[in-house]
């Protein structure tokens, strides 16, 4: 595996490999790598002919009072996993070669960056867009793998890259769990061993509220208040836990046929996210 820290080298390289025809994938990651990006890399081995990793802990998505400082780098042991999945090609910038000292440019997807995440966390999916967008520019890949976990995340990049005509593909990939349920992440490490053996529970109450759609007894808004407070009995802080249309996540009602159902908490310190899309036939 070849790690490249610049912009020039990086670009030079990869205009090799176009030369030589072959299909470039592309798996951005703010490091700390487990099982759910090793998905992601595994996907996009199967579709191209070479792999290309980022790992940049991008400062604009985090809002002030956030956690950039103390994000989990775990360098070295995320290179070794690299090497062992036969990634071709490791980005790893630092921040001033991605940041200009007096950039003017931001991304802002508008609406849809201010529901759901976007009211706690102000500027984070403006951070998203905009580092997920330089980061196509630089690396110009054919496709694009982002996961599933992220739901809020991928609707946004779709529209940019709708938005902006960005000639790339999207492929998305499935959240992995852990054999309880609980969705990987890298936060799910700042869980105690008492709050690690809670947290699936979010997923259980993903799942009930699924169940209870399928059922169609109950209006929306009565599940979603009902498995908030099964959540907050449990010990949870529930920033929101609510049945929305996929396509541009405002609140579904039942003539909506592609659903997906958005939680985030908190427990003790980390705040998980999760969800779980639904398709209605009838
Ligand atoms: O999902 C992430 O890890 C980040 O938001 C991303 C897409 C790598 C942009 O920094």
């Amino acid at each position: 595996m070849k790690t490249l820290n610049s912009i020039l080298s990086l670009r030079s390289l990869i205009t090799d490999w176009k030369r030589q025809q072959m299909s470039i994938a592309f798996v951005p990651t703010m490091g700390n790598l487990h099982k759910g990006h090793l998905e992601l890399i595994k996907a996009a081995k199967e579709k191209s002919d070479k792999v290309v990793v980022s790992i940049f802990v991008n400062p604009t998505q985090f809002s002030e009072g956030e956690d950039f400082e103390n994000y989990p780098r775990t360098q070295q042991q995320d290179i070794k996993t690299l090497v062992t999945y036969d990634v071709d090609l490791l980005f790893l910038p630092l921040i001033e070669e991605i940041y200009h000292s007096e950039a003017k440019t931001m991304i802002t997807v508008a609406d849809i960056s201010n529901l759901h995440c976007g009211k706690m966390r102000k500027a984070h999916f403006s951070g998203v867009a905009t580092i997920v967008c330089k980061l196509l520019n630089i690396v110009q890949p054919d496709r694009i793998f982002l996961g599933e976990k992220d739901f809020q995340q991928l609707a946004i990049i779709r529209l940019m890259v709708r938005d902006l005509n960005i000639a790339v593909i999207i492929d998305s990939v499935k959240i992995i769990r852990e054999t309880d349920g609980l969705a990987m992440s890298s936060r799910n490490g700042y869980l105690t061993a008492e709050q690690r053996k809670i947290a699936p529970n979010l997923y259980q109450g993903l799942c009930n509220a699924a169940d209870k759609i399928k059922q169609n007894l109950q209006s929306f808004r009565e599940i979603e208040q009902q498995q908030q407070c099964v959540l907050i009995n449990l010990g949870f802080k529930v920033d929101y836990f609510s049945i929305c249309r996929a396509n541009d996540l405002l609140f579904a009602d039942k003539n909506d046929k592609e659903l997906v159902i958005l939680a985030a908490v908190t427990l003790g310190k980390p705040r998980l996210i999760d969800n779980i899309y639904i398709k209605r036939w009838s």
